[in-house]
């Protein structure tokens, strides 16, 4: 399939929507997608080696999970320089190249900016900490304690334990939201601001189209300190209290930061992700900005919270997004998040159950973000043993919580050892199943996971329904069944979308919606439908998706 070059993309099309707005974009983890080096670990070379994998696949735009220079205490998340690439990774120069590559291929490519906090390993934070008089100091979050050993207040660290480490040598303790040694910035001195902005406009000037914004949620917190409030008595899996995190988490303040940063990135044509976690409608749609000025796709993570195949959940949990006034990010899986073939699958039908999703997933209205792997119905590959865990989050929770292993183990490639990953034993083990679920052996078979994503990328590409059309929710009843249409102009493409483990005839309401109901053409079905079908009574076998255009 022919995309239109970017040069000739204009700026925004006649429904006022930008290159961003139609683009499918794929999220991989530098360490964990393909290494050109053969040491065991994933590399930039290795992401440049598989552009036209991902252009065969219909990716538009990649983001890259952080490949910085890191101690990896949280594999890159934890940032010691923003100007350069991990030895581990490759070299800036290998960088241009992918970015030289990746634009003959049309993709554009986007980077992971950590802003909340940085690795203690940072010089930044070195020197914040050589004294309390130096210069940086306020660059990051000091406060006495209340008493000797006693932190400052009770926030609790995501990864367990006191928000709080204690630095003997200056008698102060410093803020970290996740591990101790990712001091939180304080972004309310002007000088981390002007800083950290520009280690955007640098990277843009290297041809990046945009960030994803890490943990933007906590960036700021309260500037009096105050105490979280304490719920029951019951404790998490790290053995804290469980707080309303009413100080520590979205304050007002964050916005005014995303709204100057979105200037800078309008500027260079480039788009801003959003890590924006929230609880509510209304949270989310805050990080829209009040005049679409902050983030352009704030992704829900509420969409994550249904791990299960409800349509009713669904129905709810679209109807807001959809209806927010933004444009749609939803978000399915991701490298903090159980793979969908676990998360969905019964175990029996798993890969159904993985067209099913991705049926939902790349038909609604708004931006898709994949995650690398799930086009091939790759599962979890939790650690069995504590000795074996690599991420801190599954050292310090075990055994209650694993971390995040399983989700970022090596992508498969082939059926070959290490499944082409590496010639070597890579740095998280291969998943089980890697000799039939590769991207070698499902590119020829024209039933499996791989080109039914495929088929879904291109439809998705060519139908105006699906790009600009809005969402309408057909059957709202149905226990079993999710349906949709989407509408453009003239065009209605439906959606048909069999949650249940068994056969389901769907007779479709439509005129409720005012649509027409004329026989429709099948335009992609995960199982063998008739090419016509009738809207009174359509057929859909088992987790069975079926997806056709009304005539
Ligand atoms: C973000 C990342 C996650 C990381 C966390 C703390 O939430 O997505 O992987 O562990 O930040 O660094
Ligand atoms: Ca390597």
């Amino acid at each position: 399939m022919a995309l239109p070059s970017r040069s000739q993309q204009t700026a925004v099309d006649k429904e006022g929507h930008q290159w961003w707005q139609h683009a499918v974009f794929y999220e991989l983890y530098p360490r964990s997608f393909a290494d050109s080096n053969n040491d065991g670990i994933g590399d930039i070379p290795g992401v440049t080696s598989k552009l036209e994998y991902l252009r065969w696949l219909g990716v538009d735009a990649i983001w890259i999970a952080p490949m910085f220079p890191s101690p990896h205490v949280d594999w890159g998340y934890d940032v010691s320089d923003y100007y350069n690439v991990d030895p581990d990774y490759g070299t800036l120069q290998n960088m241009d190249e992918l970015l030289a590559k990746a634009k003959q291929q049309d993709i554009r490519v986007l980077l992971d900016f950590v802003l909340t906090y940085t690795s203690d390993q940072n010089k930044w934070f070195q020197e914040a900490k050589s004294s309390r008089s130096n210069p940086k100091r306020d660059w990051y979050i000091w406060r006495d304690g209340k008493g000797p050993g006693q932190p400052p207040n009770n926030w609790t660290s995501l990864f367990g334990g006191s928000a709080w480490k204690f630095d003997p040598a200056s008698d102060q303790w410093y803020y970290h939201y996740f591990y101790p040694p990712q001091p939180n910035l304080n972004w309310r001195n002007p000088e981390v601001e002007k800083n950290l902005f520009d280690v955007t406009r640098w990277w843009y000037k290297r041809g990046v189209a945009g960030f994803r914004l890490d943990a933007v949620d906590v960036m700021y917190v309260d500037s009096q300190f105050r105490d979280n409030p304490v719920v029951g008595t019951d404790k998490n899996a790290f053995g804290d209290p469980v707080e309303r995190e009413i100080y520590d988490k979205n304050q007002p303040e964050l916005h005014g930061v995303l709204r100057r940063l979105r200037k800078i990135a309008d500027e260079n044509n480039a788009v801003l992700i959003g890590e924006t976690w929230t609880s509510d409608i209304d949270q989310l749609r805050k990080y829209y900005g009040e005049h679409n000025d902050e983030v352009n796709m704030p992704m829900d993570f509420m969409f994550t919270t249904i791990n299960k195949l409800s349509p009713a959940d669904f129905r709810k949990q679209i109807q807001w997004v959809d209806g927010s006034g933004g444009w749609p990010v939803y978000v399915l899986s991701n490298h903090d998040i159980r793979r969908v073939y676990d998360r969905y699958g019964d175990g029996q039908h798993n890969d159904q159950i993985a067209k099913l999703m991705a049926s939902l997933y790349l038909t609604l209205r708004g931006t898709p973000v994949m995650y690398y792997g799930e086009e091939i119905g790759m599962e979890n590959n939790d650690p069995k043993r504590p000795e074996d865990v690599k991420d801190s989050m599954g050292k310090a929770g075990w055994p209650k919580e694993k971390g995040r292993d399983g989700e970022r183990t090596p992508m498969q490639w082939n059926a070959k050892a290490n499944a082409g990953f590496s010639a070597v034993a890579p740095w998280l083990p291969v998943g089980a199943r890697y000799k039939s679920y590769n991207v070698d052996i499902q590119k020829k078979d024209p039933n499996s996971i791989l080109n039914y994503y495929r088929l879904l990328l291109s439809l998705r590409h060519t139908n105006a329904a699906l790009l600009e059309g809005k969402y309408i929710a057909l059957n709202e009843d149905d226990p079993n069944v999710l349906a949709y249409a989407r509408i453009y102009q003239t065009k209605t493409v439906l959606v048909v979308l069999n949650m249940s483990g068994v056969l389901q005839k769907v007779r479709l309401d439509l005129a409720s919606k005012d649509i027409h109901a004329h026989p429709a053409k099948t335009l992609l079905s995960s199982f063998a439908a008739p090419k016509q079908v009738d809207v009174d009574e359509i057929s859909v076998e088992p987790f069975g998706a079926w997806v056709g255009e009304i005539q």
